[in-house]
């Protein structure tokens, strides 16, 4: 009987103790179940602060960036503004200029022509040399005057036939010299989208450069062509076998005023392929020259991204002239 009661006393025990160690799980799940709660909820301050923190830092970023963009706005407009200020400022001194010089040279001209006896030999040298540099001078503001107004004019952009253009170009140049024995090679159908009038200065520069460089040549050969160009675009070129020119200096030519030759050898101002650069550069182009001192060069030039939508690539047939 006793063994019974004993026996009655420990499951009692032992259910006592299993009931205990059952809360005691349940006080651990809820406790892990805050914990996890409790780390979940700082885990969501921490990341909505730090959402909060980039947020503000993006808000900053983006209002810095703003500034940024406004002073850049702002620097290019002053430049814009600066420049055409410079513009307008070359433009009326060169056209200023202009009128005093035609004066030097015509009376100079009244000089030599209705007061010549009175100049003995050296006078009338000596005048005939101011005459020739009031009219060098005046060439050179002529220039100048061109270089400007290529900046200033507005950009009228049409399909452009540039193997016409060349071509008039070329018949007018021989006018100037029908004697020399120089032939053009135009390449035919090379279509631009540019504008007209400046395109023609552009290759009246070059194709009169390459007519002026040849010109100690016997015989002498310029071309006009178009070559394939990175992403699918065409680089023109004006190529001639003339004179040529030191390669280290291919960048240089296309500053106003820079000549690798002397006035002595050929004539000019050095504004032309300034010009040209400024012409391609407002189409959005690259212009760029090879050479090398006696065996001729060439001027490439591109039009830009506005001038490659709907221009085909041109035939590479060639005419002679
Ligand atoms: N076709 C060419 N062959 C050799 N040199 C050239 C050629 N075109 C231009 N140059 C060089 O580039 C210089 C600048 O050319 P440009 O600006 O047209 O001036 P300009 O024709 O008045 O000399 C020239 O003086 C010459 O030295
Ligand atoms: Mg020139």
């Amino acid at each position: 009987m006793s063994s019974v009661k004993s026996g009655l006393m420990a499951l009692q025990r032992l259910r006592g103790s299993e009931r205990e160690g059952l809360g005691r799980t349940a006080l651990g799940r809820t406790a892990v179940v805050y914990a996890v709660l409790g780390v979940a909820l700082l885990l969501t301050c921490l990341a909505s602060y730090y959402v909060r923190r980039s947020r503000r830092h993006a808000e900053h970023v983006g209002l810095q960036l703003e500034a940024a963009n406004e002073q850049l706005k702002k620097a290019t407009r002053d430049v814009e503004g600066a420049n055409k200020e410079l513009e307008a400022f070359s433009y009326s001194v060169a056209h200023d200029l202009r009128a005093p010089l035609r004066s030097i040279d015509g009376f100079s001209q009244i000089l030599l022509e209705d007061h010549a006896q009175g100049f003995d030999e050296e006078a009338r040298d000596l005048l005939g040399r101011v005459q020739a540099s009031s009219r060098r001078m005046a060439l050179l503001i002529d220039d100048l005057l061109n270089l400007s107004r290529v900046t200033r004019s507005v950009l009228r952009h049409q399909t452009v036939d540039l193997s016409a253009l060349a071509r008039e170009i070329a018949a007018e140049i021989q006018k100037s010299r029908p004697d020399r024995e120089a032939r053009f090679v135009i390449a035919e159908g090379l279509v631009a989208f540019g504008d007209a009038s400046l395109l023609r200065v552009a290759l009246e520069n070059l194709l009169g450069n390459a007519w002026k460089f040849t010109s100690k040549k016997e015989v002498a050969t310029i071309e006009f062509g178009a070559a394939p160009y990175e992403g699918g675009d065409v680089a023109y070129y004006v190529r001639d076998d003339g004179a040529g020119f030191d390669p280290r200096y291919a960048e240089k030519l296309f500053g106003a005023f820079q000549r690798l030759h002397g006035a002595e050898d050929f004539e000019g101002t050095g504004i032309g392929l300034a010009t040209v650069a400024r012409i391609v550069h407002r189409h959005g182009g690259r212009v760029w020259a090879e050479g090398a001192v006696e065996e001729g060069a060439t001027f490439f030039f591109t039009l830009g991204s506005g001038h490659r939508q709907g221009v085909p690539f041109p035939s590479r047939k060639a005419e002679v002239l």
